[in-house]
């Protein structure tokens, strides 16, 4: 996983290697999607999950830009399943579909030939560079897109800041603590991290990702909606985890052969947002697909199946909403410029 001359580098640079290496990295080469595969992702355990997404871009568009042209472009499409129900449901509003353009952006050339695949024969472009999108308003979407991005690590021991790095030695990986400057680290993210803190973890692969997604909703109008494993505590942990066959296991071991993912620190965000000048607001899965009507949807879906069908539905719908589950685990995070009113599934 390393280059030749390289026995120490930086965790997310690792992360990286791991899940993106060209042909040893986690996404280049498994099937880690579905029952068989590594974990499951909302899309894939209920269709409903993409339309409730479907619905909040549609009376977004038809709140600020009913007859024009919009871009719908999602992060990280992963096997594609979110995209394809997004896009079953927009032909049935014609109008909406033939303003509509709807693009991929895609890190893994593997997971792309899948969501070709998928969506074969549907009207979707894939773009590598986000300054290739045309301008026109825009809404970006990421199904745990930002808590799959690398993160550093920072600890603090005896009053003293390092840096996580990770070295292989002898064939085994482990972690190494080099000292840093976290005045430095401060100035570069312009805001204060540290105090009251004894670790940090960082994306900077998605701070840098929100600056250009800012950028362009700044100069063409639109938003992002992220939905992303999440929690609220000040005080910052360490949260990084790998999967494999539906289990946790310990990041440096399976190397390659599992993903690797964090949680998103709400207030962190926060505190990103405010320096990029962008709004945001949160709710919890749950709250987000009830204030969307998932449950009045659930229903008008099961009015006319068979008792296992019905059964199946509200067992998948519960899996996203349950409190236990995914329903408060997971947050839709909304960022979007100054003076937008709209509020759907956020009020
Ligand atoms: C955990 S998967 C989620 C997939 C899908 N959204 C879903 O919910 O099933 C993360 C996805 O983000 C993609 N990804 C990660 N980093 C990326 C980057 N920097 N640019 C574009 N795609 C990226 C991965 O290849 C993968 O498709």
């Amino acid at each position: 996983m390393f280059d030749k001359k390289d026995h120490i580098i930086p965790l997310d640079r690792f992360i990286d290697n791991a899940l993106y290496h060209p042909s040893k990295g986690y996404y280049m080469k498994k099937k880690s999607f579905g029952k068989s595969g590594d974990f499951i992702t909302s899309p894939n355990i209920s269709i409903i999950f993409s339309e409730m997404i479907f619905i909040w871009v549609i009376s977004y568009w038809k709140h600020f830009y009913t007859n024009k042209k919009i871009n719908i472009v999602e992060l990280g499409a992963g096997n594609g399943e979110m995209m394809h129900q997004i896009i079953i449901s927009s032909k049935k509003f014609s109008n909406f579909y033939k303003n509509c353009e709807f693009i991929i952006f895609e890190k893994s050339k593997k997971l792309i030939q899948v969501q070709k695949k998928r969506l074969k024969g549907l009207k979707v472009k894939w773009s590598k560079k986000l300054n290739k999108i045309a301008n026109k308003p825009t809404i970006f979407l990421g199904n745990e897109f930002l808590d799959a991005l690398p993160v550093k690590h920072y600890l603090k021991i005896n009053d003293k800041w390092y840096e996580r790095y990770v070295e292989k030695v002898k064939g085994i990986y482990r972690f190494k603590n080099i000292n840093c400057d976290i005045k430095k680290l401060e100035k570069k993210l312009n805001f204060n991290v540290s105090k009251n803190q004894k670790f940090l973890e960082i994306s900077f692969d998605g701070i840098k990702l929100l600056k250009e997604l800012n950028n362009f909703i700044t100069k063409n109008g639109g938003s992002i909606l992220f939905i992303d494993y999440a929690y609220l505590n000040r005080r910052m942990f360490d949260t990084l985890q790998g999967v494999k066959n539906h289990r946790k296991i310990d990041i440096l071991s399976e190397v390659g052969n599992a993903d690797i993912s964090h949680l998103i620190n709400i207030p962190f965000l926060k505190k990103v947002a405010k320096e990029q000048k962008l709004e945001i607001s949160y709710k919890s899965q749950r709250e987000f697909l009830l204030n969307l009507g998932i449950l009045q949807r659930a229903d008008i879906l099961a009015s006319k199946k068979s008792f296992l069908e019905k059964a199946n539905i509200y067992y998948r719908i519960n899996r996203l909403i349950d409190k236990k589950q995914m329903g408060d685990l997971f947050k839709v995070i909304h960022f979007y410029k100054k003076n937008n009113k709209f509020k759907l599934g956020f009020k």
